[in-house]
């Protein structure tokens, strides 16, 4: 995977790495998540993002907070914080919906001009479909880049990508220190396709089972940084791209100062220990 490094402007002095995806596209290795999120939670959260120097903020249609999504990214850009193609927007659609008025009506809620990464949020009964419909949706200029959500075999991947015309740039899966999606990471090196990280941290409820863990404390410790900050900063250099999601503005700027430091190979092996196959949802 190919990772670059942009030069930091005040704007995002805290930096920002991106990965170019197997369609040529741009994408930070790191974003906001906004799952739980009221739409005026978002819209405020996101600006705030923003002005901490996020370029990624993921939502998806079942969250009802894409106009919240919108209305917070165009305020910093009114404001001169960044340009449109400066920040790169992900929604979802879920099976079962009429998939080109879904990804319509998606575009028009953000207001947005375009959707930077659409993803098929969960295995569905018209979900082969749906991903037809996302690949028009890039011919027309909708959509920049597509890929699945919650596929979490190789099998289960190429049930889409076998009638799929663009392969998926991203798979967007539960992934954790305590559930590393190693096998599905390998299988995809053939594609190009990267895996997105969801419950980052563990997820709502659960962040306190992987912040006391005593490795991630201890490499904590060795670094000055948050057990938060280690955890982002492994899925970084695992080569994962990660979305932790909050409500509290001193978080959102906490896990954004991933950038000025690296876990050591050792360290990195001690996380990739921690594996215990363990998830905390079951979709
Ligand atoms: N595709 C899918 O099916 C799917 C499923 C789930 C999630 N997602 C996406 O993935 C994103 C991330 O998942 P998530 O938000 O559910 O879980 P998460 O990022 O793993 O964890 C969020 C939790 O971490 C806490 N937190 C964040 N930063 C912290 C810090 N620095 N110190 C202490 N606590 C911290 C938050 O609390 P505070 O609010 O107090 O900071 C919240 O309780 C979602 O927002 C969503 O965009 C996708």
């Amino acid at each position: 995977m190919l990772i670059i490094f942009l030069a930091a402007s005040p704007v995002h002095a805290l930096g920002t790495q991106y990965v170019t995806l197997n369609d040529g596209s741009k994408m930070p290795v790191f974003g906001f998540g906004t799952w739980t999120l009221s739409d005026s939670q978002a819209e405020e959260l996101v600006y705030t993002a923003i002005k901490a120097g996020y370029r990624l903020i993921d939502t998806a249609r079942y969250y009802r907070n894409e106009s919240g999504v919108g209305r917070g990214v165009r305020r910093a850009i009114s404001e001169g914080l960044l340009k449109r193609e400066e920040i790169f927007i992900t929604s979802k659609l879920i099976p079962g919906y009429n998939p080109d008025e879904a990804i319509d009506d998606s575009n028009k809620t953000l207001g947005l001009d375009y959707i930077d990464l659409m993803l098929i949020h969960q295995p569905g009964y018209n979900d082969e479909e749906v991903y037809k419909a996302l690949e028009r949706a890039v011919n027309s200029g909708k959509v920049k880049s597509i890929g699945i959500s919650n596929y979490y075999t190789p099998e289960e991947f190429e049930r889409i990508n076998r009638i799929a015309s663009i392969t998926p740039a991203i798979v967007q899966n539960e992934n954790h220190i305590f559930y590393q999606n190693n096998d599905l990471k390998k299988y995809l090196e053939r594609y190009g396709t990267v895996i997105e990280s969801w419950y980052p941290l563990g997820g709502r409820g659960n962040t306190h089972e992987l912040f006391n863990n005593e490795a991630v404390k201890k490499i904590a410790a060795s670094h000055g940084k948050t057990a938060a900050q280690v955890i982002i900063r492994w899925h970084i250099q695992a080569g994962y791209i990660a979305i932790p999601g909050s409500k509290n503005p001193e978080h959102i700027r906490e896990n954004i100062n991933v950038f000025d430091f690296a876990l050591t190979d050792n360290d990195m092996n001690i996380i990739a220990g921690l594996n215990q196959n363990k998830r905390f949802e079951v979709w």
